[in-house]
């Protein structure tokens, strides 16, 4: 089939308008998030689960390589054509539909185009959310294939915790409509299948809808900003609020110094909670239900943060409390701040908890001694691990020299892993971003396993990364 005849026939079944193939109409299409700008045959924009089928049929038999997009708020450049021109983006932002919230059950029905803040706010008219939070806007559909965590994986989970059934269209050559799991939240009857797609960044089909656990949305709380005078007294911390609050701690959230700084230096309307600097910042919050009121809330806080503002040689140096959403603005922003200071060469790994004080410190020595033009600015919801290593290489040094990205996310990626036993992706996933590491740290159980279920790879090319050639 020639590309125009590629086009008529996607344009037959989605309707003309909804094929986008001009450079310019295809502007704003082309990057996700932070990534690269891909260059995409033409875009696609299905209205029903049936179109999406549809598309999927069709790209099978002419053997085109299907790139689903949601959001484009990624970091792993997900739902981005590569540079070929031959890619087709899929995009879900039609799919807005069910939204439908099941009170009762606590759950909420989701078309993959919804994006986060429309499903809260349908969950919020029934005291509920849907608690992964970001800074960032993502649509459900990109959601579960990215599996996000967010700040809020310390008290709920990611995505993978908190999603009770998964619409697949499959990426076989039949392009089967599948319903994974069901709207129960215990299901144990037998192999979890939705937990194949969750996370596969579209490795086993394009996500059309999905049914998604909900939590009572907390009433009162109270946010601190903790000023620790060394970044090792972390996990002192952590095991000490958590054993004083048990599940009323529902963040537990690290900023370093130079990230700090970066947000305050570039991003305006910031509240600057302290006049001194500091080497490392930690934020919590503490929520709860109607019962308990925010002064109860911020007096256990201050109880149990005051031992360690205590000593000769105090842990904490300072602390600035917040009731509104001020200090949450400063974490949401640093992202924007680090992009106002440099090129960013994100790294989102994860850690063994008791590791994450030991691991920034060795790393960001190796740095200092092998690349002292970089500034290590991270920042992270290390009460699970989780961390932003981002290098930010200055603007003042120039371009980033070609290859060093790649090799420095391998390196940071390898000593994640080999050294600490940790994940070189911790909440965004694989897409081409982390596919160096994913081949070189991950691939070989993938491909042993397909070895034992040939069924669930696919021939059909389809998704960013192709789980089903790699474990050929
Ligand atoms: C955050 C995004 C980058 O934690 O995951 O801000
Ligand atoms: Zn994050």
């Amino acid at each position: 089939m020639s590309d125009i005849a590629l086009i008529e026939a996607l344009c037959a079944i989605v309707g003309t308008g909804h094929v986008v193939t001009g450079r310019a109409d295809l502007a704003g299409y082309d990057a996700d998030g932070r990534g690269p700008v891909g260059l995409a045959a033409a875009l696609v924009r299905p209205r029903s689960v049936q179109e999406v089928a549809a598309v999927i049929a069709l790209a099978a038999r002419e053997k085109v390589h299907v790139v689903p997009q949601g959001g484009r708020t990624g970091l792993v450049a997900g739902g981005a054509a590569d540079d070929t021109g031959s890619m087709l983006l899929l995009s879900l932002e039609r799919l807005v539909e069910p939204l439908e919230i099941d009170p009762i059950n606590r759950t909420a029905r989701v078309g993959a185009g919804v994006s986060l803040s429309r499903l809260n706010a349908a969950a919020a008219e029934h005291g509920l959310f849907f608690p992964i939070d970001l800074g960032a806007d993502p649509t459900v559909g990109g959601m579960v294939s990215a599996n996000t965590g967010g700040a809020r994986f310390f008290r709920y989970g990611d995505v993978r915790r908190n999603t009770l059934a998964v619409e697949l269209v499959a990426s076989s050559p039949e392009a089967h409509v599948l319903e994974l799991g069901r709207d129960c939240w215990k299901q144990n009857d037998g192999i979890d299948l939705k937990q194949m797609v969750i996370g596969a960044g579209g490795g086993l089909g394009v996500v059309t809808a999905a049914t998604l656990a909900l939590q009572p949305r907390p009433v009162h709380s109270v946010s601190a900003l903790i000023a620790l005078s060394d970044a090792s007294a972390i996990g002192a911390l952590l095991v000490a609020f958590e054993q004083k609050w048990g599940m009323l701690l529902t963040a537990f959230e690290g900023i370093s110094a130079a990230a700090y700084a970066a947000a305050l230096a570039h991003v305006p309307r910031l509240r600057r909670p302290f006049t001194a600097n500091y080497p490392y910042f930690v934020l919590i919050e503490l929520s709860g239900g109607a019962l308990l009121q925010s002064d109860q809330l911020e007096e256990m806080l201050v109880t149990a943060v005051a031992p360690f503002l205590e000593g000769v040689e105090p842990q904490v140096a300072d602390v600035a409390l917040d009731h509104g959403g001020g200090l949450w603005a400063l974490r949401h922003a640093l992202t924007e701040g680090l992009r106002a200071s440099g090129t960013v060469i994100g790294c989102d790994i994860s850690l063994r908890r008791g590791d994450v004080a030991t691991f920034r410190a060795e790393m960001i020595a190796e740095l200092a001694r092998d690349h002292p033009q970089i500034l290590v600015c991270d920042f992270g919801h290390i009460g699970d691990g989780g961390l932003h290593f981002n290098l930010v290489w200055p603007h003042a040094a120039g371009a980033v020299p070609d290859g060093l990205a790649d090799a420095l996310r391998l390196r940071v990626s390898t000593k994640v892993v080999e050294c600490f036993g940790g994940s070189f992706s911790a909440e965004h996933g694989v897409g081409p971003r982390n596919i160096i590491a994913y081949r070189t740290l991950t691939a070989l159980p993938v491909r042993r396993l397909a070895g034992c279920v040939q069924s669930l790879f696919s021939p059909v090319p389809i998704g960013r990364v192709d789980y089903g050639a790699m474990a050929r």
